[in-house]
């Protein structure tokens, strides 16, 4: 009896339990605002802790991720149903500890927070930041599916593995934002030393890294590239505003440091120019040469990140406060009102879940953490800006926002000795304020943040632990407390040129090495990595060889890895990067560094082979400090 009791009552829990953890957690909840202030503070220590986890070699999440590498997330999928694991790239893998990537765009924005707070007195992280400018000078020099470092096409590669190799298999290529974005890292940080005084440093150990990085910029950003959700390909809002941002600080910063960037000073304003055109005359366009509607939460990630405390609310650099911004803000909420279950039920005035755009498909199409923090960072760094104007300016593009929070709102100029300057400021931080809760609600007990929302019931979808998550909840609240970042531009409007012309000039790269930092007096020192050769380093093979259907390409050779010449050892190639305009077979193979082999490629057709023509093909894996990878492109003999 005493048994059956107990079944029925773990029964009773358990299915309570189960229930409350799948029941849809309603937005309507009553919490004050010190709930969110409460919240907030402990999330963000919670948040600075996880980017910590995620940043190798110390990172409890980033185990086998190279000194200073940010892994996107720890997330390991085993069934391969997301983006983050290739899986038969790690099928591939003999030694499978780098099972997850590094992006580009993830680890600048990361970092461009984490220097903000650095500048701003967490003086700890010191070493971190200079571990990661010396992984990208690393990474910089990585040949890869997209190219290397001599013509600088290599620098369009979008991910990395953790342990610093190209990562092979099909991927959205080349993706133009990771360089502006880390360029405008770079820069935030060599402006501190300039202003301790570290010349030097700023001029010999980060510059170069972040020359080559505004030499791709200014040489391809007229080109078209899959844009930072990966999977348009055309030109994007968010790339253009990243790069013109970039082009614009670097030309000022590299006088600073005594040295001149010319093709910043010519092509800013024609990026600029382009950037004029994805104004809708009712919000911005996310992408150029696309069917959707170009409604997309990326327009708020660029407005974010261009966003300059000095500036007026220019409309031509769509800063936060500008007509523009807040008219996108408008309509772009707008169009994920509906969408999702969880956002039912919500008045006009109040704040929803975001997602990418309405169109996604990504795990079914959901609201994300990060998007949902970009609405809210918009509009704390507007208040921030109508602060520092002493008045809100309310014009007809800009209404229906204002109207929405405030339905008499009528367009004039609102100076801060008035009423309605104030009501429009609360009326607009609360909102913000919504959009923060949303996250709050949906952040787990525990404060981690996953890439996406259920727009069912609001569990965690996707990646978990997403390092851009939480840079984006601290970047929020550090808006919300009106902490500005530093200012990047000379204050007023910049000019638009009067007819845009596609440019680019060509550019100069050269591979920058970083052996040590120079300890700086009262900080912490980072702990110089010792340069080793590795034992095993990571060959890629890319071979382009028109194939028909059914036959296959593999790879055979004299050493015990490569099959000793054994056409039942030799080694599977894949197809997945391969199309009748380049037929490309490639394979990811770890060799032990020092290891010298001959090898030739088959093809393989319903048992019959054929072996390519010529002389056996020689390898030579390389045992080196610090080279991790070999990365060949041959064609069929
Ligand atoms: C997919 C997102 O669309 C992309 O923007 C991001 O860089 C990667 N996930 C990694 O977080």
């Amino acid at each position: 009896m005493a048994f059956l009791s107990l079944f029925i009552y773990f029964f009773v829990v358990g299915v309570a339990t189960l229930w409350i953890a799948h029941a849809p957690r309603p937005l309507q909840q009553t919490l004050t605002a010190s709930d969110l202030d409460n919240w907030l503070s402990s999330e963000a220590s919670i948040a600075r802790g996880a980017l910590l986890d995620l940043i190798g070699n110390d990172g409890k999440w980033a185990e086998g991720a190279a000194p200073g590498v940010l892994v996107a997330s720890p997330s390991l999928d085993p069934d391969c149903k997301s983006t983050y694991n290739g899986c038969s790239y790690s099928d591939t893998l003999a030694n499978n500890a780098l099972d997850f990537y590094t992006w580009t765009r993830d680890s600048s924005l990361v970092f461009k927070t984490l220097v903000e707070m650095f500048r701003a007195g967490d003086t700890d992280l010191l070493p971190v930041i200079q571990e990661w400018i010396s992984s990208q000078a690393r990474i910089q020099g990585i040949e890869n599916p997209s190219g290397g470092l001599a013509d600088g096409q290599g620098l369009g590669e979008a991910k990395f593995t953790a342990g610093e190799t190209a990562f092979a298999g099909s991927w959205g290529r080349p993706q133009r934002d990771g360089p502006a974005l880390r360029a405008t890292t770079m820069i935030e940080f060599g402006w501190w030393l300039l202003s301790k005084g570290y010349h030097q440093v700023a001029a010999n150990i980060v510059w170069p890294i972040i020359r080559n990085d505004l030499s791709y910029v200014a040489e391809y950003w007229n080109q078209p590239a899959f844009d930072l959700w990966e999977d348009l390909y055309g030109r994007s809002f968010f790339t253009l505003a990243a790069t013109y941002r970039a082009l614009t600080e670097a030309s000022v910063f590299a006088r600073s440091i005594g040295v001149s960037c010319a093709e910043c000073e010519s092509q800013a304003p024609q990026v600029l120019c382009l950037l004029q055109s994805f104004w809708t005359g009712r919000y911005i366009r996310s992408n150029l040469d696309t069917g959707r509607s170009g409604k997309d939460a990326s327009t708020l990630l660029g407005v974010i990140h261009t966003f300059n405390p000095r500036s007026e609310c220019d409309d031509a650099t769509f800063q936060p406060c500008s007509a523009r911004a807040l008219a996108n803000h408008f309509r772009l909420v707008d169009a994920f009102r509906d969408l999702y279950d969880i956002n039912a039920d919500r008045g006009q005035d109040q704040a929803v879940a975001i997602g990418r755009y309405p169109e996604d498909q990504f795990f079914g199409g959901n609201p994300w953490f990060l998007c949902t923090m970009a609405a809210a960072e918009q509009l704390y760094s507007a208040i921030y800006q109508w602060h520092h104007l002493e008045s809100i300016t309310i014009t007809e593009v800009s209404l229906p926002f204002f109207q929405s929070l405030h339905p008499t709102a009528v367009p004039g100029i609102y100076s801060s000795s008035t009423e309605l300057y104030h009501q429009l400021i609360d009326a607009v931080r609360t909102y913000a304020d919504g959009f923060m809760r949303i996250v709050q609600t949906y952040a787990s007990n525990n404060g981690s943040l996953a890439e996406q929302i259920s727009k069912y019931d609001g569990s965690h979808v996707s990646a978990n632990d997403l390092a851009w998550s939480y840079a984006s909840l601290l970047a929020a609240n550090r808006r919300r407390n009106a902490i500005a970042p530093p200012p990047w531009t000379n204050p007023g409007a910049p000019s638009v040129p009067s007819t845009c012309s596609a440019t680019g000039v060509p550019g100069t790269y050269s591979l920058a090495t970083i052996s040590t930092w120079p300890p700086m007096d009262g900080f912490p020192t980072a702990t110089a990595a010792p340069c080793q050769t590795p034992s095993s380093v990571s060959v890629t093979l890319e071979l382009t060889a028109s194939t028909v259907w059914g036959e296959d390409i593999r790879l055979v050779g004299s050493s015990l890895d490569l099959g000793n010449w054994e056409l039942t050892r030799s080694i599977t190639f894949s197809t997945d990067r391969y199309s009748s305009s380049q037929p490309i077979w490639w394979a990811t193979i770890w060799l032990p560094a020092g290891q010298t082999a001959e090898y030739k490629y088959i093809r393989v057709r319903e048992g019959y082979v054929v072996w390519e023509g010529g002389v056996n093909r020689q390898l030579n894996v390389p045992a080196v400090c610090g080279e991790k990878s070999l990365y060949r492109r041959e064609t069929w003999q």
